[in-house]
């Protein structure tokens, strides 16, 4: 969940900053990209050059770089980059700094300028954080949709004992990821996705297959798993890895291999993208050993395969389905009898006319068809950002 998330991590001068190193050490193993804003008297605790040098990002905690330089941190452009801020440990300073909109620190700048959620975890002894004042700031925060990250207890600085000390890194890491989890929006779904080319045996040694590299298909398993979805993906040959650990992949080589997999599938899943090049054709007999050369030309039997994309459009209940068009021309013609034909809720076509579009290429070209002759022109991207347009358009079908 916590995977290309840009995450700001607010440091504020409690004792417990210490362990604001394992945290930023964490979240970056979960694949975050981290940049750390500390109160000035944050500095006290934890020096900002071990942060730097964790978080691979300078450090700011103040409003200015360079005085005479007139180099300035702008705090409005970090607030806007985030994905979310995390502001731990926080004081019952910051906290209450927090509620009333004060803004004497840099960090309080970025905090008034962030659009995405913020969470925050209170670090203070156990009288601080049990007075009313700061239980009334703590609840002022939550209605105001900050998320609360629980103190825990145990033994505190002063050597009392009790609630109030900061939750530990690997804690704070899996309450985020909880956190995200239930509220991306496709927690919960399971989407099936096809991807890369089909081979069709010709005898032990040769196939049929196309150029396709499966790099659409596994941008949007990706996507998918990173909004929260179960994917299941079914991926013919290619040298491509799935990283998330919400995708669960199955690897075959033939369009009947695939067709027996997604349809064994399809009934438990929410969607599918059908984004596999897969063989129209296949040799109708399979030589048991390699074909010797003999003549000046060879003539192979060619037979339909199943049309995947068809047959789910066929037993499709509650599902969303999604297909693809590769077209060289008649384009928006060919995708909308394909829309109709096969019974999908989208189409996403493809123009080889197009620069840049379709096989090996890293970016894509697309159009997104829906009924009701609902059409979208996107730019030229890359294969991750048309991605993104895809499953935001998916989301979309789930309102
Ligand atoms: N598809 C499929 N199973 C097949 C052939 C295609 O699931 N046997 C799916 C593709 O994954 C894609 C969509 O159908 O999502 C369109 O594929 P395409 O090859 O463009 O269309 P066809 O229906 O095969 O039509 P044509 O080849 O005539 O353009």
């Amino acid at each position: 969940m916590l995977q290309g998330k840009k995450i700001l991590l607010g440091i504020t001068a409690s004792i417990a900053a210490y362990k604001a190193a394992f945290l930023v050490r964490l979240l970056i193993k979960e694949g975050a990209e981290v940049k750390v804003i500390m109160t000035p008297s944050a500095i006290e605790f934890i020096t900002p050059l071990t942060l730097a040098t964790l978080s691979k990002n300078p450090v700011h905690s103040d409003f200015t770089e360079d005085l005479n330089a007139g180099v300035w941190n702008n705090h409005v452009e970090l607030g806007l980059w985030a994905d979310l801020m995390l502001i731990a440990p926080c004081t019952a300073n910051t906290l209450a700094k927090m509620t009333s909109g004060i803004c004497d620190t840099f960090l309080q700048a970025v905090y008034l300028s962030a659009r995405c959620p913020v969470f925050f975890a209170p670090a203070m002894d156990l009288d601080m954080f049990t007075h009313e004042s700061t239980q009334e700031n703590i609840q002022k925060l939550i209605n105001n949709n900050n998320i609360l990250i629980e103190p825990e207890s145990g033994e505190l600085a002063s050597g009392l004992e009790g609630k109030g000390r900061m939750a530990e890194p690997e804690n704070i890491v899996s309450f985020l990821k909880q956190h995200l989890l239930k509220n991306s929006p496709l927690a919960r779904k399971k989407i099936l996705i096809t991807a890369g080319p089909t081979y069709e045996a010709i005898d032990p040694v040769r196939f049929i297959g196309n150029h396709s590299s499966g790099k659409m298909g596994f941008a949007i398993a990706e996507e998918c798993a990173k909004q929260g979805a179960r994917v299941t993906l079914i991926t013919g040959p290619t040298a491509l890895s799935a990283y998330h650990s919400n995708i669960t992949r199955f690897s075959v080589v033939s369009a009947q291999e695939m067709y027996d997999v997604a349809t064994s599938k399809f009934q438990e899943m929410d969607a599918a993208v059908l984004a596999a090049a897969v063989a129209d054709y296949r040799p109708k007999n399979v030589a048991q050993e390699k074909i010797k050369k003999k003549g000046e030309s060879l003539t192979l039997e060619l037979e339909k395969t199943q049309d995947i994309l068809f047959a789910l459009g066929q037993n499709k209940k509650h599902q969303k389905l999604i297909g693809f068009a590769l077209e060289t021309q008649n384009e928006l013609e060919n995708a909308q009898g394909k829309l109709t034909r096969k019974n999908l809720d989208m189409i996403v076509l493809n123009s080889l006319r197009d620069k840049g579009a379709g096989f090996g290429v890293n970016t894509n070209k697309i159009t997104i068809l829906k009924p009701n002759n609902k059409m979208i022109n996107f730019e030229l991207k890359s294969k991750r950002e048309v991605a993104q347009d895809i499953v935001k358009e998916i989301i979309d079908l789930f309102k």
